[in-house]
């Protein structure tokens, strides 16, 4: 009798234990702001640091679906060095993302900044040509390599000036004149007819006169058969640009029928005049005050998305970098600053749980 009963204690105990083992395997992970919406949610990274740090890993893992590369995917990154690409750093960022089930949007192919020094000088010395020869080259390497694995590429970046509605006189609008943004659109959709194909740039939230030279621009495209498919708002905001704004011009950007990403999201307190160095600090601590106004204006904005942009057009949110100790606003623009959702442990702050309400609350 005795026996009997120590024998079913122990068959007890075996089933506890195994039972254990599969709730420990099926746990999902914490859940992140990806689980609490609709649309994808993105974060801009470094691989090395994906590489080297768990912490900031297990962040991006738990919170996003989409990734972009900050840098790695960039013409400076893959295109460097003459006769040679350097596919390293991005092949990896997919592999990364690919193990983890996250989306990948390619940026950027086309972009004035950082421009490698061997391009300038080859167009200065062949000339139009060579330019749109290479143009092409580029673009059709990358797009055909990543092909089926990229979901989406800014193709062009920051194609206006600064301030109002004209175009950047670019070194590829030096050689090739507007032309070169038609062109970039069609190179890529030769290369990779399935991807989705964004024109990207900032301020144009806020800058009326540039937002509408962007809807012009997109309209020409348009009518001449250019395969653009997507526009994306960097939304590098900034916590005085009036919400009334922004909606005015997501509304705009809704009628377009463009997939819509906000592609670089980051909430800065402080100012700068958009070029590198160029920070004026006006806020010196982070106070909880303004902690609590940041995470209404991530809320709002969330929320203005969701509503304003037909679902079928939300291509996703994307943050720009998604923690206070890595932001890129510190080092371009040489002043402290708390743009983010993590603070400089990666904990999240009250933003996080702002921009998680307005996935959450429901839209009127
Ligand atoms: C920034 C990176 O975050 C920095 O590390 C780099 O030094 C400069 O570029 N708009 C863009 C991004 O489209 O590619 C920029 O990224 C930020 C502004």
């Amino acid at each position: 009798m005795q026996s009997t009963y120590i024998f079913l204690l122990f068959l007890f105990l075996i089933s506890i234990c195994a039972n254990c083992n599969i709730a420990r395997e099926s746990t999902p992970i914490a859940q992140g702001l990806k689980d609490y919406a609709d649309f994808p949610i993105g974060n801009s990274i470094s691989i090395r640091k994906i590489i080297e740090d768990e912490k900031y890993r297990t962040m991006i893992k738990q919170n996003f679906n989409s990734i972009t590369s900050g840098n790695d995917m960039k013409m400076y990154t893959i295109g460097r060095e003459e006769g040679k690409y350097n596919w390293e750093k991005a092949d990896e960022t997919l592999a990364f993302c690919e193990r983890n089930n996250q989306r990948i949007f390619g940026h950027t192919l086309v972009w004035h900044l950082g421009l490698p020094k061997w391009i300038q000088n080859n167009g200065k010395e062949h000339g139009a040509d060579w330019v749109d020869e290479y143009l092409e080259t580029y673009i059709t390497k990358v797009v055909s390599r990543y092909k089926g694995k990229v979901a989406a590429w800014d193709v062009v970046n920051e194609a206006f000036e600064t301030a109002g509605g004209n175009y950047r006189e670019t070194f590829w609008y030096q050689y090739l004149g507007k032309e070169y943004i038609a062109k970039a659109f069609r190179y890529a959709h030769a290369a990779d007819p399935e991807a989705e194909l964004f024109y990207n740039d900032f301020n144009i939230e806020r800058d009326t006169a540039k937002f509408l030279g962007v809807l012009k621009m997109i309209e020409e495209l348009k009518s001449e058969g250019v395969p653009i498919t997507g526009l994306g708002f960097q939304m590098h905001l900034r916590m005085d640009i009036p919400d009334e704004v922004i909606a005015y011009t997501l509304k705009k950007a809704g009628e377009t029928g463009l997939k819509i990403h906000f592609s670089e999201l980051d909430i800065i307190f402080n100012r700068h005049d958009d070029t590198k160095d160029g920070g004026e600090q006006v806020y010196k601590e982070l106070t909880k005050e303004m902690e609590q106004a940041q995470a209404e204006k991530y809320k709002n904005l969330v929320l203005m998305y969701r509503k304003y942009i037909p679902k079928n057009q939300q291509y996703g949110i994307t943050f720009w970098g998604c923690n206070d100790r890595d932001t890129w606003i510190k080092r371009f623009f040489g002043i402290e600053d708390w743009p983010t959702v993590f603070d400089e442990n990666l904990n999240p702050k009250r933003a996080y749980y702002g921009f998680m309400e307005g996935l959450k609350e429901k839209i009127r």
